[in-house]
């Protein structure tokens, strides 16, 4: 999937948060971004997704604007937010909607569940905001995988993985299509250095390093 942001500004309460923000994702591309906290990161990748307005710029995903073409877009997208949203129904009823909304199989989530050390027909029952921390973001992970996306948009998705899970997570990593394109937030680039071809350094609100590795 290709992503194109050209000079993309961002401002909340008047302040600039992304401030002219250009660079592109190539097909394949396997990015990780970095910066410190505050920086603009999670703001420019929600930008990607079309859930904030920008105020300058253009942002387009495959030649389509992620606002007003979100349902061209969204499809081809698999992402985990940086906290899991407080979702108050239970992990059946959960998966019920996402295999009936998107094109995925309940066999794949609990396949790529399994994978993750999660045992999810144990906890079938119990409502997505009860689950650990770890819990959820494993399941974030085994649904954002089993949807087969050509692009992942990942931000900080280990963050409350122990360190099984988070080794787990990476080996499922290692097995994505050449043609997949993977953006990561994270703090460890040490740990994903093998994953990824490029970095990214952000901070107030711009791009201050893009670099191959
Ligand atoms: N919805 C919002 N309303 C007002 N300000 C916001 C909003 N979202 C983010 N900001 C501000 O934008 C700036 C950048 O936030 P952002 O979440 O993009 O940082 P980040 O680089 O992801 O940081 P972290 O590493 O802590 O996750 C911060 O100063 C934050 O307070
Ligand atoms: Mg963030």
């Amino acid at each position: 999937m290709f992503v194109n942001v050209k000079n993309v500004t961002k401002k909340f309460l008047g302040v600039n948060v992304l401030d002219d923000v250009s660079f592109d994702i190539n097909l394949g591309g396997r990015i990780a971004m970095m910066g410190p906290n505050g920086a603009g990161k999670t703001t420019l990748i929600r930008a990607i997704l079309g859930f904030y307005h920008i105020d300058e710029g253009k942002i387009e995903v495959n030649g389509f604007d992620p606002i007003k073409d979100r349902v061209k877009v969204l499809p081809n997208i698999s992402f985990i937010p940086q906290l899991p949203p407080p979702i108050k129904i239970s992990l059946e009823e959960m998966i019920s909607f996402i295999t009936k909304s998107a094109n995925i199989s309940r066999e794949m989530i609990f396949e790529e569940s399994n994978k993750m050390d999660l045992n999810l027909k144990k906890n079938l029952h119990k409502q997505f905001f009860k689950l650990s921390g770890g819990m959820k973001q494993k399941l974030l992970i085994a649904i954002a995988l089993s949807k087969k996306s050509s692009l992942l948009v990942f931000d900080e998705p280990t963050a409350n993985l122990d360190p099984k899970a988070r080794e787990h997570f990476y080996k499922l990593l290692e097995k994505l299509d050449e043609d997949c394109s993977t953006l990561f937030i994270t703090h460890r680039l040490d740990e994903i250095k093998g994953l990824v071809n490029r970095q990214i350094y952000m901070d107030l609100g711009k791009v201050i390093e893009d670099e191959k590795i």
